[in-house]
């Protein structure tokens, strides 16, 4: 057995180094070979009673090589473990300093894994064991735990709340007021809710035509939630199940059961707005099958169809308690602004020639013309991006946009906008007649 040949080994650089000491063999915790656990544990650090760590030496040792695993978590890479022998040093106050022989070796015969012993003074397992508590605790800190987003309708790919809320380019007096209801709800709303022994369950709408931003600004809006410990529970229509009533439902109980305040978002809300499942999303809307969750639950859904949100839930007091219109391009300043972010490194002072036929597009719009003409110009093997090129990209979008005219005004169109200076020059909210 491998771990025989460990005991053996370390037994003999026992006698020569501690000859006068008695020992015992124990099986150690994989850990203390780690080198986060080395790296983090500092000399001097006290242990149990009067004991403190102070420090290692790697001993060269031929039953064992000094080897490292690593694994992945999440999008890095990081260390699993690592085997090798070290004599561990301690210090306890009025008594003797004393060494720890440990070995850790990878055995393979049937599942890889890492195995420790340990050769220590037998009264001093209780320090022993308060240090494999402190390597232990430092290569798995303690991660939390709970997951901050679920996904309920398709996969991760779907929603990714890494989005920076400065990246996302609206009206400041737009953004900040949709950050402080968020916000004050949280802090300050959900103690009122409970004190009127409601439950504390806030809905806010944000309708625009599609392209202007409002799946970014929910991405942009679950970061800030998670980075104040909340969680993000999204609910999707855009897999092969739909939009069924059935998935709001799944997405309740997780609110309940979160145990954490809650950003609920539920894209195009509309799309639940059908058949059997109308009365039932006006219930949860209405609050009688709304989520009690005590510590707070706002809900933030999307619709590129408001005039579907018709009056029956939009002027229907406490069915939803704020719209917020995400508009197409206002002005000028937007514009240049939006064209200059997605320019990026290619933007140059002609570019503001074309701002103002940007004016009533989506952002969405402005990102595929800049895009667009990055590509031309890498085609034509130049690497800048001529005011011509851009012309040309916005030209084609806008030709590309209007023949596919009739595609585009259907019911479910694919995120550009062709009827933009209409539907501005009107409230999105204003039901069709
Ligand atoms: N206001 C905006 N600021 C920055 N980028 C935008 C904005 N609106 C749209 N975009 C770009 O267009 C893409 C599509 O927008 P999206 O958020 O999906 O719009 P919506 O959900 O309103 O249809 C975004 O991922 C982003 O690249
Ligand atoms: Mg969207």
């Amino acid at each position: 057995m491998q771990y025989e040949r460990l005991v053996k080994w370390a037994s003999e650089i026992w006698e020569e180094r501690c000859p006068d000491r008695e020992y015992v063999a124990i099986w150690a915790s994989a850990e203390c070979s780690n080198k986060i656990a080395q790296n983090q544990i500092k000399v001097g650090r006290k242990l149990r009673g009067k004991a403190r760590y102070q420090g290692y030496e790697l001993l060269d040792c031929d039953v064992v090589v000094p080897i490292s695993d690593y694994g992945s978590r999440g999008k890095s890479t990081v260390l699993m473990s690592s085997a090798g022998a070290y004599t561990f040093h301690f210090s306890v106050e009025d008594e003797e300093p004393f060494e720890v022989i440990y070995v850790s070796s990878y055995f393979d015969d049937d599942v890889q894994d890492l195995t420790a012993i340990a050769l220590l003074p037998e009264d001093k397992l209780d320090t022993w064991a308060a240090f494999e508590f402190a390597c232990a605790r430092a290569v798995r800190p303690r991660i939390r735990r709970r997951r901050d987003v679920y996904i309920i309708g398709g996969t991760d790919a779907f929603f990714d709340p890494t989005v920076e809320w400065s990246d996302v380019i609206l009206p400041s007096d737009l953004k900040e007021e949709l950050l402080e209801d968020m916000e004050a709800f949280f802090t300050k709303g959900v103690d009122i809710y409970r004190q009127l022994k409601l439950a504390p369950f806030r809905k806010l709408l944000l309708a625009g035509v599609p392209g202007t931003g409002k799946t970014m600004l929910c991405a942009a809006m679950a970061k800030l939630a998670i980075e104040q410990k909340r969680i993000v529970v999204y609910v999707s229509g855009s897999d092969r199940d739909g939009a069924s009533f059935e998935k709001i439902q799944r997405a309740l109980q997780a609110v309940t059961a979160a145990h954490y305040p809650v950003l609920l978002i539920v894209e195009e809300l509309d799309a639940y707005l059908h058949d059997d499942d109308k009365a039932r999303v006006l219930n949860v809307l209405d609050g009688v099958e709304s989520p009690n969750n005590p510590q707070g639950a706002l809900l933030l859904a999307t619709t590129n169809y408001p005039e579907v949100i018709d009056e029956r839930i939009a002027k229907r007091p406490g069915r939803l308690d704020r719209i917020f219109v995400i508009p197409t391009i206002q002005d000028d300043h937007h514009a240049e602004q939006m064209l200059r972010h997605y320019m990026a490194d290619q933007w140059k002072e002609e570019h503001l020639d074309v701002v103002s036929q940007l004016v009533g597009q989506p952002g969405a719009f402005v990102r595929e013309s800049a895009l667009h003409a990055r590509m031309l110009a890498a085609h034509s093997h130049s690497t800048e991006v001529t005011l011509e090129l851009l012309q040309q990209s916005i030209d084609s979008l806008l030709r590309q946009i209007r023949s596919s005219g009739d595609f585009m005004s259907q019911r479910r169109p694919i995120g550009l906008n062709t009827a933009s200076k209409k539907s501005n020059s009107r409230s999105p909210l204003m039901p069709r007649r």
